[in-house]
């Protein structure tokens, strides 16, 4: 099963979908990593890791059917949502019906949107966490495939809750994606 990857920044996430990928236990295989900023970091660990990536064009029509022609040029069957920060198109949406995931750093249906964890925090909430779903047109909206929840600890910076999350991101967003490929 072949997973195309879109990145805005960093990708500590993409890179935790590809070290797992090395399990030759692992059902899917990371195809190409493709984003929207030709600066994101995470790109250089991709290309390092021997993975394809690709930077989109200006200009989201231009931009969405690149990746489009570039996942079904790398026969993508899923596509994984890591840290892209741009809301895709409808009809992209709709292309891909059903075969994107994406991960989201709060329990939803509970923040959907930015600055989850500092929301979190103002509302005194017991746990963070973060769930892998399925991407439909609603933002953050989609079936809930998996989650993982964090304690939220007594002076909790935003910063601080974040890195505790994203280390469980780290774990949920292999294991979730594995299931969801061999669904
Ligand atoms: C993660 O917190 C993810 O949940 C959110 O954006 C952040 C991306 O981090 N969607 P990274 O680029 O995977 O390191």
């Amino acid at each position: 099963h072949r997973v195309g990857v879109l990145i805005s920044g960093r990708g500590s996430n993409m890179a935790a979908l590809v070290a797992a990928a090395r399990d030759p236990a692992c059902p899917y295989e990371v195809a190409v990593v493709a984003s929207d900023k030709a600066d994101a970091a995470g790109l250089a660990h991709a290309a390092a890791n021997g993975i394809p990536v690709f930077v989109g064009p200006p200009g989201k029509i231009a931009r969405e059917a690149s990746f489009d022609a570039i996942f079904r040029a790398n026969g993508v069957d899923t596509i994984a949502l890591a840290g892209y920060m741009r809301l895709l198109s409808d009809e992209f949406v709709a292309r891909w019906r059903g075969s994107i995931v994406n991960i989201h750093p709060s329990l939803l249906p509970a923040y959907k949107g930015l600055d989850t964890h500092a929301r979190a925090i103002a509302a005194g909430d017991a746990h963070g966490g973060c769930s892998v779903h399925v991407v439909t047109e609603e933002l953050d909206g989609g079936a809930v495939l998996g989650q993982a929840r964090v304690p939220i600890l007594p002076g909790d910076t935003p910063d601080a809750l974040a890195e505790r999350v994203l280390a469980a991101e780290h774990l949920l967003y292999p294991k979730v994606l594995a299931e969801f490929v061999t669904r």
